[in-house]
Order: structure tokens, then sequence, then C-alpha cells
């Protein structure tokens, strides 16, 4: 065992202060872990926050067992035999988000799957009873730094913005857990990582295709692998008021009269707040049925840069799209 078992006392703590929306970093059998309620939405933005991400990628939702991911995904015959096979243990599977969870839309950037894990690690295990809520954590370093395998690593990196470090000695694997898409016909391998290809093989049968985003093989569901949620109204950056029709994502304090739907991501200009607003006013803009949003301009700085990267590609023209609706083509 490690040097250090956190005591039954500091696993309480570390529960209480992730219930309180503070970040806790946690061992699990692979890397060390940036942990937050992943039901709160403001929780989850500290995440982004204290790693200095550029950008929201969706994150792995840890849960203590089976039921627990019932809970939030759904899970198919191939996904329950991975589970009963792997888990706990270190593999991840994105696997469709149950569509009323108490899940954040942050923590999965707005998409309709959830990449879920239960780790074997029994601090983990025992964080995840302890806290009663999924946990949201990525690797526990800085952005563009390497996972962290040691508390004192997690220490070293992100200090100052975790409340408090759960330190059970090294990690065991020291690599990322395997993350394998279930949501299609067939499995993909999104990440290698800490279980082979060969175990999965022996269970499902085949090799799961490495699927890369930069390589997208003829995508045979359209939208089957999109790692962005984009909504399908066009969207209008640095608008100073909606035009008719137009619905307005608004921010701050001054936001300009209108007459259609409006959501502020946050009305005192926090951008925690807003990031954690984010993806569901996306949302909910979209399904008010306006061809578009007009978005308020957003501070560059901080979580603002994330959020802005996310607004400015869904801005950007599609190329993936079609030229026309189903409507217009020719059979
Ligand atoms: O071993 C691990 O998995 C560690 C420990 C702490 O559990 N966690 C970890 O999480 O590596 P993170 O957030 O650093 O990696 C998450 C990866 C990202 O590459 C992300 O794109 C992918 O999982 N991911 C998360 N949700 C996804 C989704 N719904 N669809 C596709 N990819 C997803
Ligand atoms: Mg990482």
């Amino acid at each position: 065992m490690g040097a250090t078992q956190p005591s039954p006392d500091a696993i309480e703590a570390a529960a209480a202060l992730l219930r309180a929306g503070r970040l806790v970093a946690f061992p699990t059998e692979t890397v060390y872990g940036l942990g937050a309620d992943a039901t709160n939405g403001e929780a989850v933005a500290r995440i982004f926050a204290a790693k200095g991400r550029p950008r929201f990628n969706p994150l792995i939702v840890h849960v203590a067992d089976l039921e627990a991911a019932t809970a939030i995904a759904e899970i198919g015959p191939v996904a329950r035999r991975l589970a009963d096979a792997f888990w706990p243990g270190p593999l991840t599977l994105v696997l469709p988000r149950r569509p009323h969870t108490a899940l954040s839309h942050l923590v999965t950037a707005g998409l309709e799957t959830v990449a879920v894990r239960v780790p074997s690690h029994p601090i983990a295990s025992a964080l995840l009873r302890a806290t009663g809520r999924p946990l949201a954590a990525p690797s526990a370093n800085r952005s563009g730094h390497v996972s962290t395998t040691t508390a004192a690593h997690v220490a070293t990196d992100l200090g100052a913005s975790v409340a408090m470090i759960l330190d059970a000695g090294p990690a065991q694997y020291g690599v990322e857990s395997t993350i394998l898409d279930a949501t299609g016909r067939e499995l993909r391998l999104l990440r290698p990582g800490a279980v082979p290809s060969e175990a999965i093989a022996a269970v499902v049968g085949y090799t799961p295709a490495l699927f890369s985003a930069a390589n997208p093989e003829r995508p045979s569901a359209p939208g089957q692998f999109e790692s962005h949620y984009a909504p399908r109204a066009g969207v209008r950056l640095d608008a100073s008021h909606a035009r008719p029709g137009e619905a307005l994502l608004a921010f701050g304090p001054r936001v300009p009269p209108h007459d259609g739907h409006t959501i502020n991501l946050s009305p005192s200009g926090d951008l925690i707040e807003a990031a954690a607003n984010l993806f569901s006013a996306l949302r909910e803009l979209d399904r008010s049925g306006s061809p578009g949003i007009a978005v308020m301009t957003i501070p560059e700085h901080g979580l603002g840069m994330a959020i802005n990267d996310r607004l400015r590609r869904a801005a950007a023209p599609r190329p993936a799209d079609p030229p026309f609706d189903q409507g217009s083509r020719c059979s």
C-alpha cells in the first residue's frame, strides 16, 4: 500500500467539500483525478478553470457501481457484458446519456452521450459512496501537462485550486483508462489505455477499431462520433442586440431589450456561472425554434476563452452538414 491511506474522516471531509461544490483530487487505479460533483455545473466549470483548459471537452463521469451508472446512462447488452467483465476497473464506456438526469450539461459538453467509469481504487470507491453523487474527474494536471500519478505531483500542478488532495501513494497503472464508444452498432476505441484491446476482444469477439477524430472513416451514422455539440440555429457573435426572430444569449447586467426568447448566462457577469449554463442555454434556445441565436460579447479571459471557443465553433459554417436538408433532396 502507498505511504498514506486517507482515514474515513478524511474521506467524509472530502465528500462534504465535493457536495459543497469544491474540487477534490483523489487517487484512482489509473492516475489521480480532479473531482467535482457532476450534477453541479459551477463545480464542473471550476475543473476547467483549475486545469487552465482552453476548451470545454466532455469529462469522464465516475460512479460507484453499475447501478449508479444505470441512473445516468443507457447500458445496452454489449456495454453490460463489458461492465460485467471490467468494472470496477480502468475501462470508460461512452454511452447514451439518459434524458432526465441530474448531470450538468457542461460535464458532457452538451452531448447526448456520457463517458462513464467505475474506478476500482478503494479510496475512489469510498469517496464516491460517501459523496453519493457522480463525480466528474479528468486527470489532475494542468492542461498540456502529463497526468499525475502521485499526490505530490497534483499539489505541484494544481496546488491552490483544489480544496483537498487525498493521498494514497502512487497510482497503480500510471496510464489513463481505455475509452470505448459503445453508442453505435460496433464498438470504437476512442483512447487506448489501461485495458488492452486483446482483453476487450476476448469479451466481445472482435478488436474495436481505433477511432481518430482527425481521420474519421466513412461516418456510417452521421453525428455518431460527433465530439462537439452544435446548435441547429445559426449563431451570431458579438451582437449588440437581437434582430427580430432571433433568440438572445445574454451575459452580464446590461441586456438590450428584446421581445423574443432570452437567456442570460450570468446576470452578474460571472464567467464560472456562465460556463455552467452555456450548453443548457444553447439547447433551450435551440428548442425555442428561433432560426438564429444572437450572442452578446463575452470577455475573452478566464473561462470566457473556453466559452468563446465553443461559441465560435457553433457560429462557424459546418462543412460536415449536407448542403440541403432532406426535404429538398432528390431521391
Ligand atoms: O483514467 C482516467 O480515465 C482518468 C482518471 C482520473 O479516471 N480520467 C481521465 O479523464 O483521463 P479526462 O477528462 O482527462 O479524459 C476524458 C476523455 C477526453 O479525451 C474526452 O474527449 C473523452 O474522454 N470523452 C469524455 N466524454 C466523452 C463523450 N461523451 N464522447 C466522446 N469522448 C468523451
Ligand atoms: Mg488528461
